[in-house]
């Protein structure tokens, strides 16, 4: 009963479909989908966040702070200069780095915040239970404005009207020269990074773990219409009022969509469906109406037949989601928190469950 209402609601929506190639064949290998899943990647850089850069830079990492008595001798506390070059420019960013004493080589969140990295944010919890902290705060890589590609690396990679990337884009490569330094340190669990962002960087985060196959898990928070939400019939927020309010975090051509959804040649679930068949969570909350917290959990059930081509469960779950479920037992998780728009220790918490279940 539970889940013919969840495949109602999603026939309902009209997707186009994540398992046919452009020339019209259905996607029933992995051989096939391996092909489909480049031509995905090629459609949302083209039509919604602009090209990545994929080669042109050299990166350097520099410690310049470290405290090896943090919260109390508990951790080692260190800050790391991510810089970049190409032939002709160069910027810089810095992260911070936490990592536990009482474990081994511990698993990751590389987490983009909003906040300065002189805010403590949940830190202590977070590494008290056995995690590693990587974080970055967004607006340290470029600010949060549309400058023409006049800062930080959109400045070395400039891009067009058309599909130059956007800001969402410049901070998920970003989070990923910082994976480039992580992926091989020894002092904690490469195998097992995830990464996490909220709202607008819950959008950063997904697509940064959708193109960068090396993390384990990619956590999406409250992200909403540009993140895991379906655009198609999706409440509060829709890629008019993107395109007015944020221009700059897409490429131009997502403008082509404004008012006009239905004739998107990917929904959300595109970029869900890049991140299989490694660990997916997406987090709402139900007075999170701009986000839209239905479209959100719809994606995850969309992108399930994905995982199962691959041999994995997907979303596991018997039913619409309601006020304070979650769903951990297959390759998607989610959870439906009661409150509003925000990311807090419950939602911490119920990653932190998620990964010790699934081991990534
Ligand atoms: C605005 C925007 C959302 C975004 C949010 C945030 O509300 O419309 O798309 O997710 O800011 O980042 O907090």
């Amino acid at each position: 009963m539970g889940k013919e209402a969840i495949k109602m609601e999603l026939e309902k929506r009209a997707l186009p479909e994540v398992l046919r190639l452009a020339d019209g064949t259905a996607v029933n290998t992995p051989e096939l989908w391996g092909k489909r899943r480049e031509e995905i990647r090629e459609i949302l850089q083209e039509e919604c966040y602009g090209r990545m850069p994929r080669t042109g830079w050299e990166t350097e990492w520099e410690t310049v702070q470290e405290d090896k008595n943090a919260f109390g001798g508990k951790a080692v506390l260190r800050t790391v200069e991510v810089r970049i070059h190409t032939n002709s420019r160069y910027t810089s960013y810095p992260f911070q780095l936490v990592l536990p004493k009482n474990v081994q080589k511990p698993p990751v969140f590389l987490y983009l915040t909003f906040l300065p990295l002189s805010s403590d944010e949940l830190m202590e919890e977070i590494t008290d239970s056995g995690y590693a902290v990587a974080r970055v705060s967004y607006q340290d890589i470029a600010p949060d404005q549309g400058d023409g590609y006049t800062n930080g690396p959109g400045a070395l990679f400039p891009g067009n009207a058309f599909d130059g990337w956007g800001k969402l884009a410049v901070w998920a490569w970003s989070a990923s020269r910082i994976m480039d330094y992580l992926v091989d340190l020894e002092e904690i669990d490469g195998k097992r990074i995830a990464v996490a962002g909220h709202s607008r960087l819950g959008k950063a985060a997904l697509l940064c773990g959708a193109m960068d196959d090396r993390f384990s898990m990619v956590i999406s928070n409250d992200s909403g219409a540009g993140g895991i939400s379906l655009f198609r019939g999706k409440e509060g927020e829709n890629v008019a009022d993107l395109c007015r309010n944020f221009p700059y975090w897409f490429c131009g051509n997502l403008k082509k969509y404004a008012g006009g959804e239905t004739k998107l040649p990917f929904d959300q679930h595109f970029l869900a469906a890049l991140v299989v068949p490694r660990k997916l969570y997406a987090a709402s909350a139900v007075d999170d109406q701009w986000a839209d917290p239905r479209s959100e959990f719809l994606s995850c059930a969309a992108v399930t037949p994905v995982y199962e081509l691959l041999g994995e469960k997907g979303l596991v779950c018997d039913s619409l989601p309601e006020k304070g479920d979650a769903f951990h037992e297959g390759s998607v998780g989610y959870h439906l928190r009661p409150g509003t728009h925000y990311l807090g220790r419950e939602d911490w918490k119920l990653f932190m469950e998620y990964r010790r279940r699934h081991g990534v």
